[in-house]
């Protein structure tokens, strides 16, 4: 058996020590969110949707949110400096949250997922930390559809993410969105056929979940608007101001000790 030290250094990746450490937080201000959107546009997975991501990362449709990972001192701060990748941010994650429409509980589905340098361990800690900001927010159930390529399948399944063959979605969480549904199916942009469902569950205290009370306000959608959707308002797809969704890099990294000690013997991904 040959042995680990020497498989080690032979590895193409190992975890970027980045002076000061890392922080992640939602990208609460221009550049930030132009930032991100150069790291997704960076990576040929997202060129051919580069319009959705745009819309997506810069003005939050589709109901998302943005996360990026940092090194500590390097927060983008310039736009045009940001839109030239002069400021970058090492990665980033946009997530589309549901409300439950009949809990007053939110589940996330990560639409695009992209580290700068890969295989340093950014996208990990990225994940990590969207999870346990999400996490504080109440949000309980992460879906993720990988792209087809090795790297995206390994990363999600390392991550924790797996089909399962119940749904932890309730099933009206679970209608497409050609359907008038919250559900955003992926598929493969060249074979077009369906991607896989990975879905993950948050640990998020208390089971007992709060009904929603009230009337939803729901607008002819899904296919030729022949079903109705419901309508969210940007209030109801967070319960914390954007800048207050941080973790700095000594938070993050006590974060990831537990989740380090919990891989012991495997090899944690930073
Ligand atoms: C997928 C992506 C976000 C992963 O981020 P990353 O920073 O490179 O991932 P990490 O360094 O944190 O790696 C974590 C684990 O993922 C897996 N992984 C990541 N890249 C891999 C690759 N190229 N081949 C095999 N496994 C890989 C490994 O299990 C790795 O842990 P290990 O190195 O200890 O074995 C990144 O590769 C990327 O930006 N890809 C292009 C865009 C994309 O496909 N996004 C996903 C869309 S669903």
């Amino acid at each position: 058996m040959p042995c680990r030290s020497r498989d080690r250094s032979r590895s193409p990746r190992r975890a970027a020590r980045v002076p000061g450490g890392c922080c992640a937080f939602e990208a609460s201000k221009n550049a930030h969110r132009w930032a991100a959107y150069e790291c997704h546009l960076s990576k040929g997975t997202f060129i051919r949707e580069a319009c959705q991501v745009r819309t997506r990362v810069i003005a939050g449709h589709a109901q998302c949110r943005t996360f990026v990972l940092c090194a500590e001192g390097q927060v983008p701060k310039n736009v045009s400096k940001a839109k030239n990748r002069e400021e970058q941010v090492l990665a980033a994650c946009t997530v589309r949250m549901n409300p439950y429409r009949r809990y007053c509980k939110m589940w996330g589905q990560i639409m695009h997922m992209s580290a700068r340098e890969e295989r340093k361990g950014y996208g990990s800690k990225l994940v990590v930390a969207v999870e346990e900001l999400l996490r504080q927010e109440g949000v309980d159930i992460l879906l993720a559809y990988p792209a087809p390529t090795t790297a995206a399948q390994k990363f999600w399944a390392k991550m924790g993410y797996q089909q399962q063959e119940d749904s932890f979605l309730p099933d009206e969480e679970l209608i497409p969105r050609y359907e008038g549904g919250p559900l955003w199916p992926e598929e493969n942009a060249v074979t077009e056929e369906p991607l896989d469902r990975l879905e993950k569950r948050l640990l998020v205290g208390g089971t007992q979940w709060a009904p929603r009370e009230g009337e939803i306000r729901t607008r002819p959608g899904g296919e030729d608007r022949k079903f109705r959707e419901v309508v969210w308002n940007p209030l109801d797809l967070r319960t914390r101001k954007p800048p207050e969704v941080f973790l700095t890099a000594l938070q993050l990294q006590a974060l990831l000790q537990p989740v380090r000690r919990r891989m012991r013997g495997k090899r944690p991904p930073f």
